[in-house]
């Protein structure tokens, strides 16, 4: 087996190849590796100038972070990259692919850097809730300018070569994607000019453009999108360290700060869903090599907001979809909002007129089942009602050709139900968009009974081409999502009777880091909706009290924001308080025997997301997911959780599976059985004071 990083050399040229698939990561392997190669160029006699180079798909994508949880091992990253800058004889970092997080960081160890034109760099470890903590917020603030060094580390997002090397984080961009060729024509060019290492933590930082009230106004700029999260506010102390202490102090400062946030549960949780939002990927009967069914064009069934919605992806990657209606008037109207939609994209500068013409050209109509008989997919998005699917489904097992994929778009019903509706149930499966479905990021599959493994197989890839994160789940009543968000609401609409004000129910939610509280989002997706939902779940709890404050003001004509009334009244789309509405809880919990109680801020968090955690075990225990951390990147694409809780089954980790049953054990004291009876498989892992990480760990190994 080769080394995972090996030193060669040709002429007056050394070579140090890390070679560590799939990204190259700074494994201990990896960074001993270069250690010892640099000592040994600093030792040859011959070399005068050593190149740092990958094999494989990308320059270093990064720390291991799989490492992360393990006690540290040395030598430790910003000790071997101090090393390389410590070389008397110059070493160039040659770049292709990614070169990410304690990947720039070392390549910013280098005293040059050269990339291919295709590649990128950047350092994301906010993503993972650190910061870049290898020398990085040190290093990039003296190549390119505190302002724009602080934009790259809090948003995480990577530069392309050109822009990299017109910032100055890059100092030459190569003619083209020969990348060993064209890093020893620079070394060669160096040499011949003469250069001696360049040392960044030599180089002074620019000071003028850090004025008084610089770092808070910094501050002030990301507070909305960087809320509630550490490691943001911990970068922007270290570039504030980098202006005003000695490159050394600042180091140690960095450090500080970057074990903070390693320790905080803000990096658990984010390294966490790293790590789930790769695994939901892989379907544990699936095999990854399972051929796919070619997928060149797809129908839509219903021209509605969602079918719109749904069209609008497929034609954002290139692929022609048709969508079906009932009549011209309802067709034209489905094509209308397609149009406003992208219209206002490219108002808002984020498509060009060329990609907005490209898109409205991949969409065409049709009013005949005969226009979706060559699709290769088939979406059907209309209205939650089974008979309608039923015979929807029945039609399109007549005209759609052989091996046609039979999607359904459902929040909640039975996949296999419908799938009868066909003589293809191998055929059938669900795929449920969150709206707005050209914008929300999750796509829950349901795979039926009968669903072939092929067509799983290509419904996961599918979702990867149009760019959405796929999670894998079985049929049951609002699959894994809705099934989970019912008790949560179901918690919330309790308070309500209970004299709890919907605002502060939803402030405490916010303040946990919800993107909005259950009250609002109920009234966002319509009480009628919720109430239609409830209406049809055949196990409905035996409780008058559930849901009751949807059903009355669903009869009211309340649906919520599109009526200007709901739980909220509304202006525009500001949601005030209503007495009325608290007047009608009161009325409804004298009627039903709800007392009226006081509750604490953790209280309200307890109810709504305990409750969830309790349905997400008996998901887990009935199989209807694979693993606690598909769950939880099902509440983060799409129920709007923060990153930085990790989803519901992480937090309930986080927390403490004890503590969630001992919790539940006060409510099931006052509350009866019925909501707070702990799952057998949550009750079963606290006791043994285990978690549905280790759970899961154990079930994968
Ligand atoms: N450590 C360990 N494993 C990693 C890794 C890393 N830094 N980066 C990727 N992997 C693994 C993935 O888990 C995946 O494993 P799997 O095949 O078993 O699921 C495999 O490598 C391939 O990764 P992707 O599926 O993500 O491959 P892509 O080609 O889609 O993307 C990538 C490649 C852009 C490099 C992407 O993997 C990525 O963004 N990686 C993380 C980069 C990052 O965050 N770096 C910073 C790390 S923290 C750090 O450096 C701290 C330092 O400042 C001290």
């Amino acid at each position: 087996m080769a080394d995972i990083v090996s030193y060669s050399r040709e002429g007056d040229i050394a070579y140090i190849t890390i070679d560590n698939p799939p990204v190259n990561a700074l494994s201990l392997a990896v960074r001993s590796g270069i250690q010892q190669c640099v000592r040994r160029f600093v030792a040859d006699a011959e070399a005068r100038a050593a190149i740092l180079i990958c094999a494989g798909r990308t320059f270093i994508a990064g720390a291991d972070i799989t490492e992360f949880d393990k006690p540290r091992q040395d030598p430790w990253l910003p000790e071997v990259i101090e090393e390389i800058e410590a070389s008397p004889k110059i070493i160039v970092a040659a770049i292709h692919g990614t070169a990410l997080g304690g990947g720039l960081e070392t390549a910013m160890g280098c005293h040059y850097r050269c990339a291919v034109p295709s590649a990128k760099v950047g350092l994301p470890e906010v993503a993972l809730g650190l910061l870049p903590g290898a020398t990085g917020t040190q290093r990039l603030p003296r190549l390119i300018g505190p302002q724009a060094a602080l934009d790259v580390m809090v948003s995480g997002k990577p530069m392309a070569a050109k822009a990299a090397r017109d910032a100055g984080a890059v100092d030459h961009l190569l003619d083209d994607e020969n990348l060993r060729a064209g890093a020893t024509a620079y070394a060669r060019k160096l040499l011949a000019a003469g250069a001696k290492p360049r040392r960044i933590s030599e180089m002074s930082i620019d000071q003028a453009s850090v004025g008084a009230g610089f770092f808070d106004d910094y501050r002030k700029s990301i507070a909305r999108e960087a809320r509630g999260y550490f490691a943001p506010g911990q970068i922007i102390k270290c570039v504030e360290a980098a202006v005003s202490l000695p490159y050394k102090d600042a180091v140690k400062r960095e450090n500080e700060l970057f074990l903070e946030c390693m320790a905080s549960s803000h990096s658990r949780a984010q390294r966490h869903l790293f790590f789930a939002e790769r695994a939901c990927a892989k379907v544990p009967d699936v095999p990854a090599d399972t051929p796919l069914r070619p997928v060149k064009k797809v129908a839509v069934i219903g021209g509605g907001t969602m079918g719109g919605g749904i069209a609008m992806n497929f034609a954002n990657v290139g692929i022609p979809v048709v969508l079906k209606e009932v009549n011209q008037a309802a067709l034209d109207r489905g094509l209308a909002i397609i149009r406003g939609n992208y219209e206002n994209t490219v108002k808002k500068g984020r498509l060009s007129q060329a990609d907005f013409e490209r898109c409205m050209s991949l969409i065409t109509g049709t009013l005949d089942y005969a226009g979706v008989g060559d699709c290769d997919l088939i979406v059907e998005a209309v209205f939650e009602n089974m008979a309608l699917k039923k015979e929807i489904f029945g039609e399109l097992d007549r005209v759609a050709k052989a091996g046609a994929i039979l999607a359904s778009n459902t929040s909640t019903l039975d996949v296999d139900e419908i799938a009868r509706a066909t003589r293809r149930p191998q055929d059938v499966i669900g795929w449920h968009f969150f709206a707005p479905a050209n914008v929300m990021t999750l796509l829950e599959i349901v795979r039926g009974a009968a669903t072939a493994k092929d067509v799983i197989a290509t419904s996961m890839a599918m979702a990867k081409t149009i760019r959405k994160t796929a999670v894998l789940v079985r049929v049951c009543f609002g699959f894994v999502g809705n099934r989970m968000f019912f008790p949560y609401v179901r918690e919330a609409q309790r308070m309500l009777l209970e004299g709890i004000a919907p605002e502060r129910i939803d402030r405490v939610a916010h303040d946990w880091g919800m993107a909005m509280g259950p009250h609002g989002v109920s009234d966002l997706s319509g009480l009628d909706v919720l109430d239609k939902v409830n209406n049809e779940w055949k196990q409905k709890p035996n409780d008058p009290a559930y849901c009751r404050m949807v059903a009355k003001l669903t009869e009211m004509g309340r649906y919520g924001q599109k009526t200007g009334a709901g739980i909220y009244k509304y202006e525009g789309r500001n949601a005030l308080p209503d007495a009325e509405v608290a007047r009608i809880a009161k009325e409804e919990a004298t009627r039903l025997g709800v007392p009226q109680i006081e509750v604490s801020d953790a209280e309200i968090i307890e109810r709504l997301f305990y409750s969830m955690i309790n349905e997400g075990a008996l998901i887990l225990a009935e199989g209807m997911a694979s693993r606690p951390s598909d769950i939880d990147v099902v509440f983060v694409h799409g129920y709007g959780l923060p990153r930085y809780r990790g989803g519901p089954m992480q937090y309930g980790d986080e927390v403490g599976l004890k503590n969630v049953v001992a919790a539940m054990a006060k409510y099931r004291q006052r509350y009866g059985d019925l909501y707070w009876t702990p799952a057998p498989l949550l009750k079963e892992l606290a006791d043994k004071g285990s978690s549905f990480r280790a759970w899961s760990e154990a079930r994968e190994a």
